[in-house]
């Protein structure tokens, strides 16, 4: 149905006039009153002030409740930085009805809900009850806002700020800064749950003068004349068991891979230095981020991270020739004891593994 379908008694004024106009040649003219009218715009309601505008005292009781919330969101925050220096990680809590909880869990996440929640409430307080409530309109305008209409706008925005009382209700902007300068504490205070600095563990392993090594297949003292040319073997330290509760935070570091290499072919000085009878052991552990080393290609001494294909030569200090790596495998230096096993005659001169920790 078209506007022309309307019965004109049903469009607002000045569609009606408008059809009128068109209808009867432009001499009609609407006569019916607005009140008539079912599309008339009834304007905006008259503005009814709030006990809070009209008595001083009921101001200052919402300044006080709204200062009183902000506090209690500073005071959570507190209470946040309390519980998680207070609850040890593992400390479990009966608490009816959720059950055996973490005592950590459950306070940080209560008392950061608070801190949060008190700020929105502070705010949404301050607005219903102190900042303005009239209600205005505005007219659509042009999306390019001409120099009157950035003045206005900030001439609005002044008495925005005016009536929200923002210079004048020091107390509420006071405490309002203070819970917004605290809630971020909470994120800084979780930093600590990234871990514990490595400080001097990454530089360690278990390896260390004397040390046998023990083949990882058989768990058995591995001798020079059980690793044959071609052959790829792991080792890890005398003492580490596979039950321990810290094997695989150890292995990472410790596990090695040996080869024999004819020492002839061995071109780099100190490895062959380092090495026995051409038996030479490197840590198995990539340079790149980590990945565990595998893949040996006899003929050319390359060994290969499946991860993302860095390639190290073991004949030459086990230099990257291909990859991202950005560091040789480090070489462990070796030995024969007494009884004829191989043994480490020290611990790495450098940290294994990825070199982003690099080194310090
Ligand atoms: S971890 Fe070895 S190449 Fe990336």
């Amino acid at each position: 149905m078209s506007s022309q379908d309307i019965p004109e008694e049903n469009l607002p004024e000045e569609q009606a006039a408008a059809h009128g106009a068109a209808g009867h040649g432009g001499t009609a003219t609407v006569t019916k009153h607005a009140d008539d009218n079912p599309f008339h715009d009834p304007g905006l309601p008259a503005h009814k002030p709030r006990i809070q505008d009209i008595d001083e005292k009921a101001a200052k009781r919402s300044e006080r409740t709204v200062a009183v919330l902000f506090m209690l969101s500073m005071l959570a925050t507190v209470a946040f930085i309390a519980c998680f220096v207070i609850f040890p990680i593992d400390k479990l809590v009966y608490i009816w009805p959720f059950g055996r909880v973490s005592a950590l869990n459950f306070s940080l996440g209560w008392t950061l809900g608070a801190a949060l929640f008190f700020i929105g409430a502070g705010a949404v307080h301050w607005a219903r009850t102190l900042m303005s409530d009239e209600e205005i309109a505005d007219d659509r305008h042009p999306i390019e806002a001409s120099p009157e209409v950035k003045a206005k706008v900030m001439a609005d925005f002044r008495q925005g700020a005016e009536e929200s009382g923002m210079g004048r209700r020091k107390l509420i902007r006071n405490t309002m800064f203070g819970a917004l300068a605290l809630v971020p504490l909470t994120g800084v205070v979780l930093l600590r749950d990234l871990g514990p600095l490595p400080e001097k563990k990454l530089r360690k392993t278990l390896w260390a003068k004397g040390k046998q090594l023990i083949n990882m297949n058989t768990h058995e003292p591995l001798r020079p004349e059980d690793i044959t040319v071609g052959s790829l073997v792991f080792a890890m330290p005398e003492g580490l068991k596979e039950d321990d509760h810290n094997f695989q935070i150890e292995i990472g570091k410790a596990a090695l891979m040996l080869v024999r290499i004819q020492p002839d072919d061995i071109k780099d000085k100190r490895e062959l230095e380092w090495s026995h009878e051409g038996v030479v052991a490197f840590s198995k552990v990539c340079t790149h981020v980590g990945c565990p080393i595998s893949l040996y290609e006899q003929q050319t001494h390359h060994v290969l991270c499946p991860c993302h294909q860095s390639t190290f030569d073991l004949s030459d200090g086990a230099r990257v020739i291909f990859g991202p790596a950005g560091h040789p495998l480090p070489q462990l230096r070796i030995g024969v004891n007494a009884q004829g096993n191989l043994e480490a005659l020290g611990d790495f001169e450098e940290p294994v593994g990825a070199s982003f920790w690099e080194r310090g």
